[in-house]
């Protein structure tokens, strides 16, 4: 059923010579008695037939030697009735003798059978002794772990700390008095109540209904699409409350304005669209907005636009979320800077993107736009707003636009100079932009459409973004719209006057991965350093740019998350725990599966390979509050996101070596407690350096309930498994007689709600453990296969570590595209999770973070779910998977022929290939040319030692 997994040529492993091998070696003495057994039985019929043979012949008197000679004298001296009684009665004799001989032959033949059942009697015992041996030792181990974790339970003195009382406030903001002048002064720890927002609160937040609560004066409107979405992304946002008392901030929308159409286009003389009063009367306001957020978004990339900026309106202790600031408006680790909303509400955004290779594209840099002159600032002075500030510097001014145009210069000197490197350079907009727009502002404008700009930005390996002529701006909604269109088609972005200017949630986002941030005094030396940058950094940086751009500004749903998890991660609150995919039994409440008792041991059960333990769930939820530390640059820059809360990560830290054994002992299980050791001390304790844990089997079924039950009998006595998961993808219910084998560990039978690959790697909330080994129904793999991955995992946690190998091969010949391939090589760069452990981690990443698109995918084929998950762990640890050992016994023998072997299936999987590449923009797999083996596997060692592994 699973996909690639059943298409290649099993490696069949011949399990009955190794076992009559090692029979004989350990057979040894038996086989010696044997061996004088059978001489004994051989020299009595040797002597009973030459005694037979003499005797017939003398009857007979066919003796030509010496029988001839007696004959002849007892002719002479006897009579014919003499020698007619003697000859009846040497009849008699014969007839006698060959009776008896008879006798004894059948005598013979008898102990013969009876040897022979003896021996088999004692090769039974032997083997029986091996497998009560091997029970021993591991009821040994099991014991000596057992009384281990017996032992830190009781030295554990504290008992797990409770989590706190969830602390919420319940209770208004009273009114505080407020001067306004205090605002421009506000950070945190001045202007922030963070009584409201206790550590374990869970950070509720509170929506002021934007259809409810304007604060907007009625010449102006706030874009009905913001209101609209604003309201239901925040809608599913986890940490929305409707209980104003209880929160801990309030979040309120007021722009982006837009004026009113009733009231005609006389720009002019328009209020400022804050209505301050109204603003002050907000029910929650408490006299001077403390915990307010004041979303003031745009959605226009021109916003710049509304002169009223300066308008110094009383915001109180509000903080201000918006695109564009002045630098003595800006209150750094206060207010936050966002980009415009220039995506859909939510959904798959990959379709926008263009694919990141080649890295070096048509354009060398690319630019469009268009710069006002000093003479239309100066010579417009009627149409800016009058100027209150009267110390304008206006030698400034001049010096700011004399550099400005020493850059254009500079440029245009650059792309008709004498180089390979091919620009798009584009200083003045043809038709001329509004005129209206130019007196107003001294800033660059953009030239084209967004279509048209889009094309030139897919050709283009930087692009150039010039910062505000006017150096008073910190940021604008303009040049982060450059920013967004940059990032979408994968130009990687050239600040010029980048030291100028902070972009988004520069508290959080490492900007200078995906930015080259350089002084306007460096673009004459530009052009060298572009140059300079080798491919893998600009393709490193174009991605880095796109997850940055999927991640939190492609969607309206990204933007108002992020803005949330922003402040949340500012207070060191920790996020929503993620997630987790129900686990609905497919039986009801009153029906009993059937147990069986026949349990077929395996015969490779023989090798004593670990201590069966009760089942131990790992621990979660462990780094609550100092996740956001260690890793808050990892999760909000490169794997997953910043919006939930895992239980476990397979990136957490590692304890050092010593502290095993200084403090920190608790679940260590270290090989021969520290003294290390060969193959048995090694088969005692899983050693390592993380603790002792378990692992979960996940089996996918599809109406073959015979191989399931026989998948299921053979991981009876698997050590270290703590619970199996059949997914039933069948809509009818497994058959009412079905006999379950009853292995020592839970099986868990879930119902999935429908027939789909996907199900595999859904989160259950049954799965108690990190690892999680997932397994076609019809895989085969050995006890000691399964252990040993099982411990290679735990060396390399966040990669798929597993048995089948495949790879993407490039066909050059073809159509230049990938193809998926399963010849034997030397390199691979897939694990097929038909038999492979991953970290339940990646089960909620492949259901919640991976594009629908490429579930789709796996959906509309039945195939492909193995590709997925191998694309999705290459792409966020930049790294191949982990092939282990080359033994293993996939098929198996006399299960149904899947569907799989046919060359659709192939087709398939190029087709997947490919489709998943062009969805993540790049290919993300990674070759390797390395596999896992046992330390001592082939090594000679002495003979009073065991190896890791008998035969892996
Ligand atoms: C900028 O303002 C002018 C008039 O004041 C208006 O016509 C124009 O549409 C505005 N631009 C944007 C992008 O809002
Ligand atoms: C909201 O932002 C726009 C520019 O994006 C600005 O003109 C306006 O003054 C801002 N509103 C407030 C209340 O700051
Ligand atoms: C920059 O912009 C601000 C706000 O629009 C304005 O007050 C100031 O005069 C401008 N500075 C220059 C040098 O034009
Ligand atoms: C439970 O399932 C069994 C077998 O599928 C069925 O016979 C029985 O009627 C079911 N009971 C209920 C309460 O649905
Ligand atoms: C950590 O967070 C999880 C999920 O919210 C919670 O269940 C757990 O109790 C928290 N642990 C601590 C120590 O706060």
């Amino acid at each position: 059923m699973a996909g690639g997994t059943l298409e290649s040529a099993s490696l069949f492993y011949q399990s009955t010579n190794r076992r009559e091998m090692c029979y004989w070696i350990s057979h040894i003495k038996l086989s010696r008695i044997i061996v004088i057994m059978l001489l004994i039985l051989f020299v009595v019929s040797l002597f009973a037939h030459y005694y037979l043979s003499k005797v017939e012949t003398n009857a007979s008197g066919m003796d030509m030697h010496r029988t001839r000679l007696e004959a002849f004298d007892d002719f002479t001296s006897m009579k014919a009735s003499d020698l007619k009684f003697r000859i009846e009665e040497m009849l008699r004799i014969k007839v006698s003798v060959s009776n008896e001989l008879r006798d004894l032959e059948a005598k013979r033949q008898r102990l013969q059978l009876e040897v022979s059942g003896f021996n088999q009697k004692i090769d039974d015992l032997k083997q029986e002794l091996i497998h009560q041996q091997t029970d021993l030792d591991r009821l040994k181990m099991s014991l000596v772990q057992a009384q281990a974790a017996h032992r830190e339970a009781i030295e554990r003195n504290t008992p797990e700390l409770a989590p706190p009382r969830r602390i919420l406030i319940n209770s208004l903001p009273t009114n505080l008095k407020f001067t306004s002048s205090e605002s421009s002064s506000c950070r945190m720890f001045n202007c922030f109540d963070h009584s409201r927002c206790a550590l374990t609160s869970g950070f509720p937040i509170y929506l002021y209904d934007p259809d409810i609560f304007s604060v907007i004066n009625p010449t102006w409107d706030i874009d009905g699409f913001l209101k609209t979405t604003i309201k239901q992304t925040l809608g599913y946002n986890a940490h929305l409350t409707s209980n104003p008392a209880e929160a801990c901030i309030y979040i309120l929308l007021i722009g982006e304005a837009l004026p009113s159409n009733s009231q005609g286009p006389s720009h002019q003389v328009f209020p400022h669209p804050l209505h301050v009063k109204k603003l002050h009367s907000l029910p929650y306001w408490g006299g001077d907005g403390r915990n307010h957020i004041l979303l003031n978004l745009s959605r226009r990339d021109l916003s710049i636009n509304s002169s009223n900026m300066l308008d110094n309106s009383d915001t109180g202790r509000a903080i201000i979320v918006q695109s564009t600031f002045l630098r003595n408006q800006y209150r750094p680790g206060f207010d936050i800077i966002v980009p415009p909303i220039l995506g859909p509400p939510g959904g798959d955004v990959w379709q926008e993107c263009a694919s990141m290779v080649p890295a070096r594209r048509k354009y060398l840099l690319s630019f469009q736009g268009e710069i006002k002159t000093t003479k239309s600032l100066s010579s417009s002075g009627s149409t800016s707003r009058p100027i209150d500030d009267a110390e304008i510097d206006l030698e400034r001014v001049e010096d700011e636009n004399n550099l400005d145009k020493f850059i254009v210069q500079h440029l245009n000197d650059m792309t008709t100079g004498v180089t390979m490197d091919k620009f798009f350079i584009q200083f003045e907009c043809i038709p001329a932009t509004d005129d209206s727009v130019r007196g107003k502002l001294l800033d660059w404008t953009l030239c084209g459409t967004e279509s048209s700009r889009k094309e030139i930005l897919k050709d283009s390996t930087f692009v150039l973004i010039l910062a505000p002529s006017n150096s008073s701006f910190v940021t604008t909604s303009s040049i982060q719209a450059r920013i967004y269109e940059a990032l979408r088609s994968g130009a990687i972005p050239v600040i010029l006057g980048g030291d100028q200017i902070y972009l988004s949630y520069n508290e959080v986002i490492a900007w200078r991965r995906a930015v080259l941030f350089l002084p306007k005094a460096r673009v004459t030396e530009m052009h060298f350093l572009l140059r300079a940058i080798p491919d893998s950094d600009l393709l490193f940086m174009r991605r880095q740019g796109r997850l940055i751009w999927e991640r939190y500004m492609a969607t309206a749903q990204g933007a108002a998350d992020t803005i949330v998890a922003s402040i949340r991660d500012r207070l060191g609150i920790p996020a929503v725990p993620a997630i987790q995919s129900p686990s609905p039994s497919v039986f009801n409440e009153t029906f009993v599966p059937i147990k069986s008792d026949a349990i077929v041991a395996e015969p490779e059960a023989e090798e004593s390979l670990g201590p069966l333990e009760p089942p131990y769930p790992s621990p979660v939820f462990k780094r609550n509050y100092t996740i956001m530390l260690i890793h808050g640059h990892e999760i909000w820059n490169e794997w997953v996101n910043p919006f939930y809360l895992y239980p476990q990560l397979p990136f957490d830290t590692v304890l050092s070596s010593d502290a095993k054994f200084v403090g920190s002992e608790v679940g260590f299980r270290p090989i021969g407690k520290g003294a290390g050791g060969a193959g048995k001390e090694f088969s005692e304790s899983l050693g390592g350096n993380y603790p002792r844990e378990q692992f979960t089997i996940v089996i996918l079924t599809y109406e073959r309930e015979q191989v399931l039950i026989n998948s299921l009998a053979r991981l009876y006595g698997l050590p270290y498994l703590n619970k199996v998961l059949v997914v039933w993808n069948s809509p009818k219910p497994p058959i009412e007689d079905l006999r379950w084998p009853d292995i020592g560990v839970p099986i868990v039978v879930i119902k999935a709600l429908r027939n789909s690959l996907n199900n595999r790697f859904l989160p259950f909330d049954t799965i108690e453990t990190e690892a999680v080994l997932s397994v076609d129904d019809d895989a085969h793999l050995r006890h000691d296969e399964i252990m040993f991955g099982f411990r290679v995992w735990r060396e390399h946690r966040d990669r798929v570590v597993g048995f089948p190998g495949r790879y993407h091969a490039w066909d050059q010949n073809f159509h230049n595209s990938w193809n998926y391939n399963s010849n034997y090589s030397c390199e691979l760069s897939m694990v097929l999770t038909g038999a492979a452990f991953i970290h339940k981690h990646y089960m909620y990443l492949y259901t919640n973070w991976l594009p629908q698109a490429i579930r789709d995918k796996v959906d509309e084929y039945m195939n492909c779910e193995d590709i997925a998950m191998n694309f999705l762990v290459s792409h966020l640890t930049r790294k191949p998977p982990v092939k282990v050992t080359s033994r293993w016994t996939f098929r198996c023998p006399g299960c149904p022929v899947s569907l799989s072997e046919d060359d659709t299936h192939f087709q398939e999987r190029h087709k997947c290939i490919n489709f998943f590449a062009q969805v993540f923009g790049y290919m993300p797999l990674l070759n390797t040319q390395y596999r896992a083996d046992s330390i001592l596997f082939k090594t000679r060692i002495s003979h009073d030692k065991q190896k890791c592994f008998k035969f892996i």
